[in-house]
């Protein structure tokens, strides 16, 4: 598979997730964007990226907590390749649901999809693809009384609990549409 050979239109579920298991087979890919900065912090490293279609590799340690969130307009598709991610989704009035995607895994998911993605193994590395290409996200918080809000951010905000993005856009660290 080479990108170049991707059809020139948006990808579906289908075509994405074929993508990150096809990714994943070949490492020399991505290997070497392989990165666990020792000052900490979750690493993510841009593939590819045309009008159709992103790439994404994201490197976790179990502090890597991105927020529940959603892709706005966009399907995606993640394969983990080494280590374990868990996958939570919402659940209004019960416990939320709970995935644990170990490495060799893979899922898709279309624009009705919220979750949020932690490392629960230290050294976890996933290939991510998002067709159309990443723009804004939904990015969520869930009161103590269970009520949920909703902040669209752009795409190249790391995506973060919303404690700390509220916190982060009282200093101006990130741009909060
Ligand atoms: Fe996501």
């Amino acid at each position: 598979m080479s990108y170049e050979a991707l059809p020139a239109r948006a990808l579906d579920r289908r075509e994405l997730r074929d993508l990150v298991d096809e990714l994943a087979a070949d490492p020399s890919r991505w290997e070497g964007q392989v990165d666990f900065p020792e000052e900490g912090g979750r690493h993510y490293a841009s593939l590819y990226r045309d009008a159709y279609v992103d790439v994404w590799l994201l490197c976790w340690r179990p502090e890597d907590d991105t927020g529940w969130h959603d892709h706005d307009i966009s399907s995606g598709a993640v394969r983990v390749v080494t280590g374990t991610l868990l996958e939570c989704n919402p659940r209004i009035g019960g416990e939320h649901l709970e995935t644990v995607v170990s490495a060799g895994e893979s899922f898709s998911f279309g624009p009705d999809h919220i979750h949020r993605l932690t490392g629960a193994v230290d050294g976890s590395v996933s290939i991510h693809a998002y067709s159309p290409p990443l723009w804004r996200l939904g990015q969520y918080s869930i009161s103590d009384s269970g009520v949920m809000r909703r902040v669209s951010v752009s795409y190249a905000d790391e995506l973060r609990p919303m404690d700390d993005l509220d916190q982060a856009a009282e200093v101006g660290e990130v741009a909060v549409a």
